[in-house]
């Protein structure tokens, strides 16, 4: 595959180059993973931001000063960008950090380590459609064309990151044992704190039920879009175009119905299904 002037090719991946470097990568690859860390890993436009929100605060006890002072893509840096060296190092643990790679190409210190990974999947109807309007409204990324033509990227693995399907098939890894939670987006939108309930059991944490309810609410789609530290109005509009789109844009579950054609919604489910064959993974969203 190969680069443009945005992206460049990371084993085959497409990556922003606005974001990612020769040097950030090779921070990857040498970062020591510690044993308390917690990862939580998704395909773009799957949860990354909510996670970033969540995570510290779960592990700060719902202490909410920091989501306040602080932008999410420092408390809970991405492991791969070039924001990583800056901040991660200084971070006290336990660290919240944040992933968009595939489970093969996480550092070698990470399959030594007991860190836990919590594995956010989404509809990919409703990432794919996420990620239509991010590529409309961010300057870094290139222009997705039609939606028909951003389909057959998609399908074929020519977009950021790769293909959904080998994305969330490389982390239902079965060498991860318990060090790794999975759940869907939809289930987090469905019932956020029972979902948080679930997330804090896994990390063996625990907050008070008031705690655990000011986070829940602060956490909330509604709230995070006025946090100017969550909703990236902070972006120069020359790079994050929020009137073409806004960063946090609806939030919702089954948006993709107000896009697809049913001839596109079967080619998408039949390109998904065969790839998915085999691989006894089963979504909320395939009887659909
Ligand atoms: P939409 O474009 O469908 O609204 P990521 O952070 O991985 O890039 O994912 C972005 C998607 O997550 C966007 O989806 C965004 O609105 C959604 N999102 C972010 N915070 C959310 C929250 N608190 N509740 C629900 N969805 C949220």
């Amino acid at each position: 595959m190969a680069g443009s002037d945005l992206y460049l090719v990371y084993h085959g991946l497409l990556l922003p180059k606005a974001t990612h470097s020769e040097e950030s990568l090779k921070y990857l690859e040498n970062f020591q993973v510690k044993d308390d860390d917690v990862f939580a890993v998704t395909y773009p436009k799957s949860g990354t931001t909510w996670m970033q929100e969540i995570l510290p605060l779960l592990l700060n006890g719902g202490d909410l000063k920091a989501v306040e002072n602080v932008p999410s893509w420092d408390r809970a840096p991405w492991l791969e960008e070039t924001r990583a060296p800056v901040v991660l190092d200084k971070l006290p643990s336990p660290r919240a950090i944040v992933s968009h790679m595939q489970y093969n190409l996480m550092p070698p210190s990470f399959f030594k380590s007991k860190a836990k990974v919590i594995y956010v999947t989404r509809n990919p109807k409703d990432a794919f459609v996420s990620s239509f309007h991010f590529h409309q409204m961010a300057s870094f990324l290139e222009d997705p064309g039609t939606f028909e033509e951003f389909t057959d990227k998609f399908l074929s693995g020519k977009v950021l990151f790769g293909k959904w399907t080998d994305h969330v098939k490389s982390w239902r890894n079965p060498e991860l044992g318990d060090r790794i939670m999975c759940i869907t987006y939809e289930e987090m939108l469905q019932d956020l704190h029972d979902a948080l309930s679930r997330i804090l059991k896994f990390l063996g944490r625990e907050l008070s039920a008031e705690a655990l309810d000011r986070v829940v609410h602060h956490c909330t789609f509604k709230n995070m879009k006025t946090n100017k530290m969550s909703n990236y109005s902070m972006v120069p509009e020359g790079v994050m175009d929020e009137k073409k789109s806004p960063f946090l844009r609806k939030g919702v579950a089954g948006d993709w119905k107000n896009h697809f054609s049913p001839e596109l919604d079967a080619k998408f489910t039949a390109v998904i299904q065969e790839e998915m064959k085999g691989s006894n993974i089963r979504f909320p969203w395939d009887k659909e």
